[in-house]
């Protein structure tokens, strides 16, 4: 018996990730203060996080996460079915329940977890998930571990979902799409899949990741953008992005939520979110609820940034969100301006495949209500520099 070893395996695809530029290294933060990050011993100003609310170092959420933690300690010493749930995370589930108008939420270690709970307890072999091709990485992911058929409809394109779902005219059916697409920014067509979803008897599940928080009235994201009936659809809420905290909540009908909370292997075979964690998310969502002010500036960076770069004949994706993506297509040019932008303080890491389809690479940029309009200029002017000279040959040589 020779069997393949694994070693040589891992050697082998080193060796093809160096050859197409598509080695991933981390980088160690070891303060921040705001959109202010210190790596290797320099500041620099990201607009690459998903902070968009500027919520993650706020003095409130960082108190409740510190009091919550002296009184309960840093875990939650067990799974929610066994002794690990906590009246935090219930506090938590209740409020987010109520915020964006849904019967039930129920609270998971993180988005990634979430979407891989919904769809191994909900579909089986015989049913099928219809998806946009540009879902984020973990919905994908769900549809293989639920051993369910996963088809795939052309990005946003509701008659492509149509078609998908006709495909499989027997099995149950869930229509799943980004609310905010994560790599794009673009919103889903929601009121459009809605009416495919009822037509086809699809449960509709949208991953609003990047949309609760951010858009729709009172930041209640893309489901109320849409104005579609919360209790009428299953969605995703995650707490590590606008909430600037960690974990995430699926919300839907009192029924699927509890069949969730009961079934679902990626809730019950893991430990409950710390308690400390959950309280310090419950601020957060009060902060955002409140704080109408945050989302107005966003909308203003956004509009201002939008602008200026049309104004330098700098080429975004079409977005209103705070994820403005300058395409790049070519992967090397992504990283040459990553490193020329870096060289003048910036912080924006390049996107590259398989994150984003080939000849798609990208500067991910995001926007926060913690930025100035000053910082924003400051970046215009470092991207239209970091252009010119990646376009004149000092890029190669900066990357
Ligand atoms: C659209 C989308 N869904 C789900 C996730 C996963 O969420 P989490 O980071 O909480 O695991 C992400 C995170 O990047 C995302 O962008």
């Amino acid at each position: 018996m020779s069997r393949p070893r694994l070693s040589e395996r891992i050697l082998a695809a080193r060796v093809q990730r160096t050859m197409q530029g598509r080695v991933r290294q981390r980088r160690t933060v070891t303060r921040r203060d705001g959109v202010r990050y210190e790596v290797d011993g320099r500041w620099l100003t990201g607009f690459a996080g998903n902070d968009y609310l500027g919520l993650a170092q706020h003095f409130a959420v960082v108190d409740a996460l510190q009091a919550a933690a002296s009184r309960d300690g840093a875990g939650s010493t067990a799974s929610h079915l066994v002794c690990g749930h906590h009246s935090a995370h219930e506090a938590l589930e209740r409020e987010i329940a109520s915020w964006l108008g849904a019967p039930r939420a129920l609270l998971f270690g993180s988005g990634y977890l979430a979407n891989l709970a919904v769809m191994q307890s909900l579909l089986g072999e015989d049913d099928v998930s219809v998806q946009d091709r540009l879902n984020h990485a973990s919905l994908i992911d769900a549809a293989r571990l639920a051993g369910c058929k996963l088809r795939r409809y052309p990005h946003a394109d509701a008659e492509g979902a149509l078609r998908q779902l006709r495909t499989v005219p027997d099995g149950a059916a869930m229509l799943v799409t980004d609310g905010v697409f994560s790599m794009d920014g673009d919103l889903a067509p929601l009121r459009e899949l809605s009416l495919v979803a009822r037509v086809q008897q699809a449960l509709m599940y949208i991953d609003d990741a990047h949309g609760v928080g951010v858009v729709g009235p009172e930041g209640r994201g893309s489901v109320a953008e849409a104005a579609l009936d919360p209790g009428g659809v299953l969605q995703l809420a995650t707490l590590g992005k606008a909430l600037g905290g960690y974990g995430a909540v699926v919300l839907g009908s009192e029924d699927i939520i509890g069949h969730l909370a009961e079934t679902a292997r990626p809730y019950i075979y893991t430990t409950a979110l710390p308690p400390a964690q959950a309280a310090a998310s419950l601020a957060a969502v009060k902060l955002a609820r409140r704080d109408h002010w945050r989302r107005e500036k966003l909308q203003n960076l956004i509009a201002h940034f939008r602008h200026s770069a049309l104004f330098r004949d700098l080429q975004l994706l079409p977005s209103t969100t705070p994820i403005q993506p300058l395409m790049c297509g070519d992967e090397k040019r992504a990283l040459a301006l990553a490193t020329a932008l870096e060289a003048q303080g910036f912080w924006i890491p390049a996107i590259r495949p398989p994150t984003v389809p080939d000849g798609r690479a990208r500067l991910r940029i995001t926007l926060s209500s913690l930025h100035t309009q000053a910082e924003v200029d400051a970046l215009i002017d470092a991207l239209s520099w970091a252009r010119d000279a990646v376009e004149m040959g000092y890029g190669t040589a900066v990357a």
